[in-house]
């Protein structure tokens, strides 16, 4: 049977097991680097990359990981596919399935991913969606073990909008043990489903997942505080009133203050200085995400590692 990896709960089983699989990859690169010979696990595979929203990091992170694992990526845009308005989501998903080994899919809905993969024959991985962005928190894990060199009994401080990145966050955290705080305007919280199966899965790896409305109260204690745009792809006609209501929410010095002495900073990226971080943060010395950045090549290629030889 393939395997889709959609959300952060399809790799429950082995989370930590890629994580280590892209750190041992991301040191045999840079091994390779001074002379190695590199390994080609996906040497003839071809990714078909369908994108409805622009990106940097994904769709380069995947095309150059792709390549470094001896295979292919093929970008489709939004005006080639328009999927669903041109062709529907099911067809796209049969007609590809006939010409590459995996399906990137970045997509506005969560149904429509589900749709694709529910009628592709070959594997998708999930590029983001409205729901959730699972590479983002493979790439973003991974990070925190380098910096940390560990995961569980970590406290995780997401301060902001409860989007895709901050609903993948929560599975992760869950998973490998992390406690998770979340501070957020009362209506923008994470999504209550994936909240409360993440209360349930922290419940049994005794760690702690907690939704507050006070940013200073939740940052108490960090060893990583995360933030991401307050608007995301999608809800462009909301900017105005968003940036107001997420104000007290910037991810600044002052906030900071609270967090442990050592914490590092993240984002996913694209970032707004000025808006919910400060660029004394996210230019300043704790801040790692342009490690970050370069761990989602790293992550997805244990992912895709991962569904291409399952
Ligand atoms: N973080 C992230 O997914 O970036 P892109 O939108 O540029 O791919
Ligand atoms: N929450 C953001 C993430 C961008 C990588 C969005 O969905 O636009």
């Amino acid at each position: 049977m393939k395997r889709d990896i959609i959300s952060v709960l399809d790799m429950k089983d082995d989370f930590e097991q890629i994580l280590a699989n892209a750190a041992k990859m991301k040191k045999e690169l840079k091994e390779h680097k001074k002379g190695q010979k590199p390994q080609e696990p996906l040497k003839g595979k071809v990714l078909g990359m369908v994108f409805e929203k622009p990106s940097l990091r994904t769709r380069i992170s995947f095309e150059v990981g792709m390549g470094q694992l001896g295979g292919k990526a093929l970008y489709i845009g939004p005006d080639e596919v328009s999927i669903g308005k041109r062709e529907s989501v099911s067809d796209v998903a049969n007609v590809l399935s006939r010409y590459v080994s995996c399906i990137m899919y970045r997509a506005f809905s969560n149904q429509n991913m589900r749709e694709l993969a529910k009628h592709a024959s070959v594997p998708v991985v999930n590029g983001l969606d409205d729901i959730e962005h699972p590479c983002q928190c493979a790439a973003d894990l991974l990070t925190v073990l380098e910096k940390k060199k560990k995961l569980a009994g970590l406290q995780m401080v997401y301060v902001g909008d409860g989007n895709n990145v901050c609903n993948s966050l929560l599975l992760g955290c869950a998973l490998t043990g992390m406690n998770m705080r979340v501070a957020t305007p009362k209506d923008h919280r994470p999504n209550a489903d994936i909240l409360a199966k993440a209360q349930e899965i922290a419940a049994k790896k005794n760690c702690k997942i907690e939704v507050l409305s006070n940013p200073f109260q939740a940052v108490e204690g960090a060893d990583v505080i995360y933030t991401d745009t307050w608007v995301s792809m999608g809800q462009e006609s909301e900017k105005a009133e968003r940036e107001k209501l997420f104000l007290p929410y910037q991810v600044n010095d002052k906030l900071a203050e609270k967090a442990n002495k050592d914490y590092i900073f993240l984002h996913c990226l694209p970032a707004h200085r000025g808006l919910e971080v400060s660029a004394e943060v996210i230019d300043g010395p704790h801040s790692a995400v342009f490690d970050e950045a370069e761990n989602r090549m790293h992550a997805q290629k244990a992912i895709l590692v991962a569904v291409l030889s399952h």
